[in-house]
């Protein structure tokens, strides 16, 4: 494969913050998700997980507080933003898991809410557990900030020995773009069924990596979207020629040599 990486470091100015959303009472992300989840029906959730085949979106899930906390940390991290560009498949900007641990921590605390883990097994009926520290992916911001930034047809190959699961979190969205997929593609029994949504800030999905075919559509100029992507595995084991291969796509795609391979860097990055 011929790929072509750039990579830059990034500073704009701010993204102006969603209208209407309060400011106060940040509150904590277990209280959020709390309260995200007290008006679910998560048995007819379930269903409707599975009726999709391992596919839920929900137009309405995080409440503002919790949400104005990640366009907040989405600002801060203006000038992390890693971009990268791959001719005919992607283009855009990543701040991986390392970045958030230093410079976001309410994100890192999110991901590790006991409740959400707890709701999202209900979801998936799987036993779900964190991603291995050293996997940039865990929880990652994307930047779509330029005109053409996107990302081409793909599913998120688990490269662990288990199942990986995306979540996705809207957190800005001033943009056109559009997450197109298609359903039932590894099922052999169900005719495909192509979807698309313009997820706002604060809603969620979640999807079984390996079956939700997928993409995101190129933004125009002028349009901004930042989305939080939470990944989670039922098994963190990933053989070593595995990890090369995902390590390497890491590195080209998203995040950049030095995030990707800290130890070579002396963990300082
Ligand atoms: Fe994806």
């Amino acid at each position: 494969m011929s790929v072509q990486a750039e990579e830059e470091q990034v500073v704009t100015s701010p993204i102006p913050s969603s209208a209407g959303l309060s400011r106060a009472a940040a509150g904590d992300p277990e209280g959020a998700v709390g309260r995200a989840l007290r008006p679910l029906n998560s048995g007819r959730l379930r269903e409707e997980y599975q009726s999709q085949g391992s596919f839920l979106y929900l137009s309405e899930f995080l409440p503002a507080d919790a949400t104005q906390q990640l366009i907040d940390a989405a600002n801060a991290l203006l000038p992390e933003v890693n971009r990268n560009y791959l001719p005919g498949h992607k283009a855009g900007g990543s701040v991986s898991r390392h970045t958030i641990d230093r410079l976001a921590p309410y994100i890192a605390e999110l991901y590790r809410s006991p409740q959400l883990i707890a709701w999202l097994e209900k979801i998936t009926g799987d036993r779900l557990q964190l991603s291995p520290e050293d996997d940039p992916h865990a929880y990652a911001l994307y930047y779509y900030t330029r005109a053409g930034d996107h990302i081409g047809w793909h599913y998120d190959t688990s490269y662990y020995d288990g199942r990986r699961y995306t979540v996705l979190l809207g957190v800005i969205d001033e943009s056109s773009c559009k997450l197109d997929y298609e359903l039932h593609t590894k099922d052999p029994n169900k005719a495909d069924l192509p979807g698309s949504v313009q997820y706002p800030p604060g809603s969620l999905i979640v999807f079984d990596g390996d079956k939700l075919r997928h993409r995101v559509t190129p933004s125009l100029d002028g349009e901004v979207r930042v989305s939080l992507t939470l990944e989670y595995v039922t098994n963190p084991n990933m053989r070593p020629w595995r990890r090369f291969i995902s390590n390497m796509k890491d590195a080209i795609a998203y995040f950049g040599f030095r995030q990707v391979f800290r130890k070579a860097f002396g963990g300082k990055v």
